[in-house]
């Protein structure tokens, strides 16, 4: 992980070079699209409140699990025994951006969704909520925190999703292997750069034209650095939007060019 001094530079380089956040100069209708109808929708909606208030409560409690160490994971916790509070503060996608996720959703309405990372459900949650007739496959390793995630969309209600349990490298295989066509994934879990390449790569046979994927943390380090690179210069990538925190590709071939654009969010 990059050191926050250099994070912060980096945030800054992003922000002093992205495109206006309002769309100006910005030559593509379907990034404009995007800008205006997404990133710049703030609206509240009724299941956001839902949502923070399980975050809350998550932030609230001070209860250990045991949980077992995947990939990358958390820059600040290194036990096995974690609090419940410590994870809800440092791992899961705030607000901000787990909504603009829902509003992705909401936005392409995409049928299958996968979530490589599910922690508590939280992000999942939100995706889950986008589009109701969507199927979300979400997956955790730790089984303790997926305990926590499938008591949470208990608690929301939400029945458009499955939780797969256990090491990526074990689940994802024979969930590629059912050739369920990917119109979304949110690739958000062992934030290296091999796996992260191999994750974009065996998710990619199974997307489609009109499949969005995003990724977290692409600024995180130089290996997620790395990673993105490799994602937006592969050739089946025509559209990637850099937001810093995360980032987003598409395949669309209407399309005239490949086109990279950071925009400020
Ligand atoms: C950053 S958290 C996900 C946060 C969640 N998407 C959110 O925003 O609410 C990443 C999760 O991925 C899981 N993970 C990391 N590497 C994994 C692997 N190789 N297999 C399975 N799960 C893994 C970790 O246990 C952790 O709970």
């Amino acid at each position: 992980m990059f050191p926050p001094f250099t994070i912060a530079k980096k945030y800054l380089s992003y922000w002093l070079n992205a495109s206006n956040k309002n769309g100006h100069g910005v030559h593509s209708p379907f990034v404009f699209d995007l800008i205006i109808h997404v990133l710049n929708d703030r609206k509240n909606e009724p299941c956001f409140q839902e949502i923070e208030s399980i975050r809350q409560s998550l932030k609230n409690n001070h209860d250990f699990i045991e949980v077992e160490d995947f990939g990358a994971g958390s820059a600040v916790i290194k036990s096995n025994k974690r609090k419940i509070s410590k994870i809800a503060n440092s791992s899961l996608k705030s607000p901000k951006y787990a909504q603009v996720l829902h509003r992705l959703v909401k936005y392409f309405r995409p049928k299958n969704i996968v979530e490589l990372g599910t922690s508590f459900g939280i992000t999942s949650a939100y995706l889950a909520k986008g589009n109701l007739d969507a199927q979300l496959y979400t997956f955790e390793g730790a089984s303790s925190i997926s305990n926590v995630a499938a008591n949470n969309f208990k608690k929301l209600g939400i029945n458009n999703v499955e939780l797969i349990t256990g090491d990526f490298g074990k689940t994802l295989p024979p969930f590629l292997e059912k050739n369920i066509p990917i119109d979304f994934a949110f690739i958000d879990g062992n934030h290296r750069e091999k796996p992260t390449i191999a994750y974009f790569e065996s998710i990619l046979s199974h997307c489609n034209e009109h499949s969005v994927l995003v990724f977290d943390d692409i600024h995180w380090s130089q290996e997620m650095e790395n990673a993105w690179d490799f994602i937006k210069n592969n050739q089946s990538v025509t559209l990637s939007v850099d937001l810093f925190f995360i980032g987003i590709v598409f395949f669309r071939k209407d399309f005239k060019e490949k086109q990279h654009f950071a925009i400020q969010f």
